[in-house]
């Protein structure tokens, strides 16, 4: 018996979305699609106008390929889409990335509880059989993308949490010692500050310590490939900054020419009363003495010297990250958001799947 379940699957269609090639139709429908998918999961966010979400989903990403796929009812609405993200071929350490797959995506509300989450399910493992790959990560913060994942057998691996802060809150008193005790004579430690753009040369040669400050945050049991910043990523990011205006700041404390210390944050010219906290870490050796405090505080007070207008910092942390989540909250940040990364391999998926009635969809446009 194939009950409802499959007569409702019978009912929608799937297709492709390739950002270079779709219609003014596909586009104008996508870009509907997504304000709404907006406005039903994050409302009171801020989000970019359409033209700059044509040119971001356009744009060409050196080191991933996103495979993007839309369901459709029979009046053609669009009712739910997933991305899902793979390391391009011939790039650094493909082999280490070649396992996985990030995937993101959802279903409009309307058209929830009727089984075309599983339909992208079934997208997603087709995908993964045919190239090979063995592991999805996907984030969830809202309870619906929770219950969903729990029930399709994905693991919560690793938790974040989305922290905010006011500026207005700052402690300046606070900030001016926290910068003072880094910089003591003592600790022989030189102060490099970029704001605007790290030159290519510089980033370059940060490229090595840097990421090895980034292998070093906790992300608790998630299966993944190496983290490493990598200068074809920073290449990319500084041409759309270029395109729509954005800044990028990183404050050093070097010992001789070795990073003791850093902590990079951007501006958004879409989002101009915001700056965005990256990579703030200290190398091993030199934990323990206030550092982390030191950059942050430099951080703080230049940006908001190059840009009063900001009011807002926001920063991603892992919930267990306990030392960086204390200084945060010294700092005034609160928790605003708290997120799940889930990770499915592919005999879950196809159990899962094998669980549910076949998808009747109408042939692939
Ligand atoms: C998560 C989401 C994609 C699910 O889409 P959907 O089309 O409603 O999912 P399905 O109908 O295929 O549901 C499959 C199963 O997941 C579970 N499930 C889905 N939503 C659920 C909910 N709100 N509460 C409890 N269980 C839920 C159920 O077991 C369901 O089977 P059932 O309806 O037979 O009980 C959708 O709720 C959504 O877009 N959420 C917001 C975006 C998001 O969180 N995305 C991140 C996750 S990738």
């Amino acid at each position: 018996m194939l009950g409802t379940r499959a007569d409702d699957a019978r009912h929608f269609s799937i297709s492709s979305f390739d950002p270079q090639r779709a219609s003014a139709e596909e586009w104008t429908q996508a870009l509907a699609y997504w304000r709404l998918r907006n406005e039903e999961d994050l409302p009171g966010e801020t989000v970019p106008d359409d033209a700059h979400t044509v040119q971001n989903v356009r744009q060409h990403s050196p080191l991933y390929l996103v495979h993007r796929v839309f369901v459709r009812d029979t009046q053609g609405v669009l009712a739910g889409s997933i991305n899902m993200s793979v390391r391009r071929g011939g790039t650094a350490d493909y082999a280490a990335h070649a396992p996985f797959v990030n995937a993101w995506g959802g279903v409009r509300k309307s058209h929830r509880r009727q089984g075309v989450g599983s339909l992208l399910m079934r997208e997603l493992l087709t995908l993964m059989d045919a190239e090979g790959r063995t592991t999805a990560t996907f984030n969830a913060h809202l309870p619906e993308g929770h219950a969903f994942l729990s029930a399709i057998g994905a693991a919560e691996k690793h938790r974040t949490m989305e922290n905010r802060m006011t500026f207005a809150s700052l402690d300046n008193e606070a900030l001016a010692r926290w910068r003072a005790e880094a910089l003591a004579p003592g600790h022989g430690l030189r102060l490099e500050i970029h704001a605007g753009r790290v030159p290519f040369e510089r980033l370059a040669t940060l490229m090595a310590p840097l990421s090895e400050l980034l292998e070093d945050a906790p992300t608790t049991g998630l299966a993944r490939a190496p983290m490493r910043f990598e200068l074809e990523g920073f290449r990319a990011w500084y041409a759309e900054m270029d395109r729509r205006g954005g800044e990028h700041f990183m404050v050093l404390l070097l010992d001789g020419d070795e990073v003791a210390a850093v902590c990079d944050a951007s501006w958004n010219r879409l989002y101009p009363d915001r700056m965005f906290q990256r990579l703030t870490a200290v190398a091993r050796r030199w934990r323990g003495k206030g550092l982390a405090k030191g950059v942050k505080a430099v951080m703080l007070q230049l940006v908001r010297e190059r840009h009063p207008e900001v009011a807002m910092a926001v920063t991603q942390n892992a919930e267990v990250n306990a030392p960086m989540l204390a200084i945060n909250r010294r700092l005034g940040f609160a928790p605003h958001r708290h997120d799940g990364a889930y990770q499915i391999g592919t005999e879950s998926l196809r159990a899962f799947l094998s669980s549910r009635p076949p998808a009747l969809t109408e042939a692939r446009a």
